[in-house]
């Protein structure tokens, strides 16, 4: 019996002959010799087919062959040091498994980018999302293996949640049969900050849902975020466990997954200092200074135009201004204390300078933006009450939240960490679209 291999695994089976289980990609070739591209979800491969190598039932048989078509190929592993993987298939024998009905939709030439994600759940099929779904495993692998290795425990938040905690706009209220009010999950902090007083670390890893409006490359309505939460914990440390994750995840892509880093053409020397780490912390108010000259300098990336305004201390940093800032570092930059009106309700103040909160935002380089928010947590009850009540969020909503500080209170920090966001900026694609199999953004919910 011919043994079986993935085109992953051809490369142990050089001189031997093997079958595979494969689609055909694409194919090319005249007279004597076809050449069949072939893929089977773990590499793709040449697969060459000489007409004195096979029957002359098999070389029509492969000369009919269309693309995407389910096949069975049997052929002798070459090593060959031009072809990617570092082999290719001398083809003995190709079986049909089934036949197509009707022409595949993405031909071989360029297709605009609509088209393709209209046709997303054909599309994953290609090199490009390939790649970057590979990555993307890698990125899901390495938080569960960092987070382990650090102590932490999974847990779980809700979906549902009867709570707003990032700002009531961008909500998705669901209607539970005329009952109390729900919500999708916009963030999983506030059910993992129970699970931190009854664990001490944990973390919660899953979908998040938020009703954004406008169309951005960095924003979907429905993102997987990583959330630590961690009891005792304050906001220096909170910084330090974010830069550690950050470069353990950035040295994990690099060293398992060159081949697809490779085919998505990244510059992995842009990547150098975020897998390092030492990444600098630079407060909001200095961050204002970097950014009003940068824009006094008239030195602006490329992506910036050239009307940007600085930005009035107490005001927000937009993207473009963001997008400077990790334009004037070459590594992730931290930057930590914004002040209180324009973050969360639940965020420390600094004792120092109430103005600030004891926050923090990741910007990732090369005009990605923020890839990481977190803050310590403020601990003390009648702050946190009158907290909720200045943002004229309903009490009786939090009044579970408010549970946490009624008894056994105590100092403690977390962020959340968006996936697609680092997974856009590690592959180095422009769209956050391509960082989640089945992007849902406005006016994208099909496939
Ligand atoms: O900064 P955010 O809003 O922080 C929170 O939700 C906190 N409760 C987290 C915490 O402290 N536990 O969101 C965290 C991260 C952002 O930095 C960004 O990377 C990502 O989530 N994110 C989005 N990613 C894709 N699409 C969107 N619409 C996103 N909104 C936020
Ligand atoms: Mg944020």
């Amino acid at each position: 019996m011919t043994t079986r291999s993935s085109i992953q695994g051809l490369k142990g089976h050089v001189g031997e002959t093997v079958q595979v289980h494969a689609w055909l990609q694409d194919k090319s070739g005249k007279g004597k010799i076809q050449f069949l591209k072939i893929r089977d979800g773990s590499g793709f491969v040449q697969a060459t087919v000489f007409k004195g190598d096979v029957s002359e039932d098999v070389f029509e048989a492969a000369k009919r062959l269309t693309q995407e078509q389910a096949i069975t190929v049997t052929g002798e592993v070459r090593a060959d040091d031009r072809a990617p993987g570092g082999v290719e298939l001398s083809v003995r024998d190709v079986v049909t498994i089934s036949e197509n009905h009707g022409e595949y939709p993405i031909t071989p030439k360029e297709h605009g980018i609509e088209f393709l994600m209209d046709h997303r759940h054909l599309w994953l099929r290609h090199r490009r999302p390939w790649a970057i779904m590979r990555v993307r495993d890698c990125v899901q692998r390495g938080v569960v293996e960092f987070f382990h290795g650090e102590g932490f425990v999974r847990f779980d938040a809700p979906f549902f949640t009867p709570n707003a905690a990032e700002g009531t706009t961008e909500l998705f209220e669901i209607d539970l049969f005329g009952e109390d009010k729900a919500y999708l999950s916009q963030t999983g902090q506030l059910h993992a900050e129970a699970g931190a007083f009854a664990f001490g670390k944990v973390y919660t890893f899953g979908p998040t849902f938020r009703a954004e409006k406008s169309k951005t490359r960095r924003h979907l309505l429905e993102f997987w975020m990583v959330e630590p939460e961690v009891v005792p914990s304050n906001h220096v440390e909170n910084m330090a466990l974010q830069e550690r994750f950050v470069s353990f995840l950035v040295r994990k892509v690099l060293a398992e997954c060159q081949a697809e880093l490779e085919l998505l053409g990244r510059d992995v020397s842009k990547l150098a200092g975020a897998a390092e780490g030492h990444y600098p912390r630079v407060t909001y108010t200095d961050a204002l200074e970097i950014i009003r000259r940068h824009i006094e300098d008239k030195d602006l990336p490329e992506n910036v135009q050239d009307d940007v305004q600085p930005v009035e201390w107490g005001d927000d940093l937009g993207a473009p201004h963001e997008t400077i800032l990790g334009h004037h570092f070459d590594r992730p930059v931290i930057i930590e204390q914004y002040p209180v009106g324009v973050k969360a309700f639940y965020m420390q103040p600094n004792p120092e300078n109430p103005k600030v909160a004891l926050c923090d935002d990741m910007i990732a380089p090369e005009g990605y933006g923020e890839i990481i928010g977190g803050s310590e947590r403020i601990h003390d009850y009648d702050l946190l009450k009158a907290r909720i009540e200045d943002e004229g969020l309903p009490l009786e909503a939090f009044d579970w939240y408010l549970d946490l500080r009624r008894t056994g209170s105590m100092p403690h920090a977390g962020f959340g960490m968006g996936l697609e966001r680092v997974i856009a900026w590690i592959t180095g694609i422009d769209h956050i679209r391509e960082a989640i199999p089945f992007p849902r953004m406005l006016s994208r919910m099909r496939p």
